[in-house]
């Protein structure tokens, strides 16, 4: 094992899938329930904002009884040992990582306990549930609140930063997603590009295995762990 100075993950659903949440593209994920031109586009939320909602608050409501995993715990050890760079980017809305204690984390999609009103761009906290009739405790008004997730045809968040991070590191770790959306499944070109070892940790190959230089593919809290207790003494 390599000694690095300068870390950037990105995880994906894969790495919640053992706390009890849903993927997208797995052969029983959200994708195969829903359409997700209905309730992940800003046109879906035009058309039908009562079902998008719906959406949102099951999700919402299912967060209260998960729990991170010895994945997203093991990513938080890894940022409070690691002597060099380290941060944390995430495709996923829930929040499992901040629960777990990563700090230097990056929701590239937004965050499902936050809301955003659509006249004034307030953003608020939200632990409930969100319906058209929820009002912006910044402007006042009704039916301009939605969920604070980033949808198919929206700029993720904090790509200027992405970016930098991406080409400044010397490890680049995917882990639990399957690599068809983008700009998340171009990191790792990116991250080949500025010179850095790519490692895919997911449960099969990915839609972008071939651009990694190394993969292990299992089950999140088995290899995400006993990759980092490695790559921790290694540094040693
Ligand atoms: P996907 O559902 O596309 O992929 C999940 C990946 O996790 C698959 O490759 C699975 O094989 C893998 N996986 C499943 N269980 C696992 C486990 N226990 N351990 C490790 N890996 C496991 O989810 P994402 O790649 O995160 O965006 O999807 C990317 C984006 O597409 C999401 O952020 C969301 C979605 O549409 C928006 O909603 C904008």
């Amino acid at each position: 094992m390599n000694t690095y100075k300068n870390i950037v993950v990105l995880t994906g659903a894969g790495i919640s899938a053992e706390s009890g949440v849903d993927t997208f593209r797995d052969a029983d994920g959200l994708w195969s329930r829903y359409d997700v031109n209905d309730v992940a586009t800003p046109e879906g939320f035009q058309r039908n904002p009562t079902l998008v909602h719906e959406f949102y608050n099951l999700r919402r409501q299912a967060h209260k009884t998960i729990k991170p995993n010895a994945a997203h715990f093991a990513l938080a050890k890894l940022e409070q040992n690691f002597q060099g760079a380290f941060v944390l980017i995430t495709q996923n809305v829930d929040a499992l990582h901040k629960q777990a204690g990563s700090k230097n984390l990056i929701h590239m999609h937004g965050e499902l306990h936050k809301g955003f009103c659509i006249f004034c761009h307030a953003k608020v906290e939200c632990f409930e549930n969100m319906s058209t009739e929820t009002s912006c405790t910044s402007c006042k008004r009704t039916a301009g609140m939605r969920p604070d997730v980033v949808w198919f045809g929206e700029m993720p968040y904090h790509m200027d930063k992405i970016f930098d991070k991406l080409s400044e590191c010397d490890l680049f770790i995917s882990i639990g997603t399957s690599g068809t959306v983008y700009p998340a499944a171009a990191f790792v070109a990116d991250a080949k590009h500025a010179g850095a070892h790519t490692l895919e940790l997911n449960l099969e190959p990915s839609h972008g295995i071939s651009l990694f230089a190394e993969a292990i593919h299992g089950k999140a809290t088995e290899v995400v762990p006993a990759y980092i207790e490695k790559l921790l003494s290694a540094q040693q």
